[in-house]
């Protein structure tokens, strides 16, 4: 018996989430699991048809979910600071939010350094920015839920700690530099988010997720969702020892979310490093280097223009309007 199941999560009726990245993998099963636990789930993506395949996967596997109209979707293309800012308008029109997963990522990044529509390098843009961006504008009504903000990090940021000093890459990009950079800096930006929201009294938690290694042809096949070849499930299952499923990743993030235990700062990540049941993990040394934080925040600030409203989400007149509308 697993010591953690996302079949044991406590009752989440009435709770709301939104997921980054829903349409496939861990941001897929995610979305699965809490709904299956009763909540409500904002299942994002940049690709309409992708993401209406996976909401008519979550109705076909979970019980009732259809009939109680438990997945919403939302275009949001985390790459796009103009998509992130129409999503986060739209978002906030919910009285308030239980959780939000800051999920999406490019996780095979191009050979070669591309920029966004916005100037930005793809990889930054896509797995940090955009998610800083969104974190921010959905600070009131993720205040007024009392809720959580949970990102994903990745062990990538022990094995290789490259300090993001040129965060963009500018020079020097590789694929696998411009992976691990992005994921020091979502967690030290989750740990850093966690600091700020704690001094300045705003009832929001950041916290931080890792899934070790999570594998598509290690996953249950799901139409339109995950359909691995079998030449890929083949390879995959070489890596057996030390993969697991996606869904089995996406137990991280969301006890991140859920577990009644977690605190802001902590950081969650499978038992055995790689797999295994989530449990509270430390946080590689370079993640938590305050003045590497400190920079990346200034950065991702300057870059995104999205300042976070700490003063204002943490104003108690403000929290005991969100709850008169609830
Ligand atoms: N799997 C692992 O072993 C592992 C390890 C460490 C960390 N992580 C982290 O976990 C997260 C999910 O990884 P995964 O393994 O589930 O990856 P995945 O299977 O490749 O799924 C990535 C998801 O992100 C979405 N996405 C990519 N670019 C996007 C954009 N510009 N806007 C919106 N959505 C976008 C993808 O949508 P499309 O289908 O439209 O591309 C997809 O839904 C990532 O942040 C990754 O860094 C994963």
């Amino acid at each position: 018996m697993p010591a953690w199941d996302p079949d044991l999560l406590p009752d989440l009726n009435g709770r709301t989430y939104v997921v980054t990245g829903a349409n496939a993998g861990l941001g897929y099963f995610a979305s699965e699991q809490l709904v299956r636990a009763g909540a409500h789930v904002v299942m994002t993506g940049r690709n309409p048809l992708r993401v209406a395949a996976a909401r008519a996967a979550v109705h076909r596997r979970v019980p009732g979910a259809a009939d109680r109209g438990a997945v919403d979707t939302l275009l949001l293309d985390t790459s796009n600071l103009g998509s992130v800012r129409a999503a986060a308008a739209t978002l906030r029109g919910r009285k308030r939010l239980d959780g939000l997963l800051l999920n999406a990522g490019i996780v095979h990044p191009p050979a070669h350094r591309q920029t966004t529509a916005d100037g930005n390098e793809l990889v930054y843009a896509t797995n940090v920015l955009g998610h800083f961006a969104l974190a921010g504008e959905l600070l009131l009504p993720l205040a007024a839920g009392l809720g959580r903000m949970v990102w994903l990090g990745s062990m990538s940021t022990s094995l290789t700690p490259y300090d993001p000093v040129d965060p963009q890459l500018v020079d020097g990009y590789t694929p696998w530099r411009a992976y691990v950079q992005s994921k020091v800096a979502t967690t030290a930006l989750g740990l850093e988010a966690a600091r700020r929201l704690g001094a300045a009294g705003v009832p929001v938690s950041s916290i931080v997720a890792h899934p070790g290694f999570s594998i598509g042809g290690r996953t249950a096949g799901v139409a339109g969702v995950n359909e691995p070849t079998s030449a890929k499930r083949f390879t995959d299952s070489l890596l057996t020892p030390i993969a697991q499923s996606k869904a089995r990743g996406a137990w991280a993030p969301v006890r991140a979310l859920t577990d009644p235990a977690a605190r802001g700062g902590d950081v969650y990540g499978p038992r055995f490093v790689v797999k295994g049941e989530p449990k509270r993990v430390h946080p590689s040394r370079i993640t938590r280097d305050r003045d590497v934080a400190e920079r990346l925040w200034q950065d991702a600030e300057q870059t995104t223009q999205v300042k976070w409203r700490l003063d204002k989400a943490a104003r108690p007149s403000l929290r005991r309007w969100w709850f008169s509308r609830r």
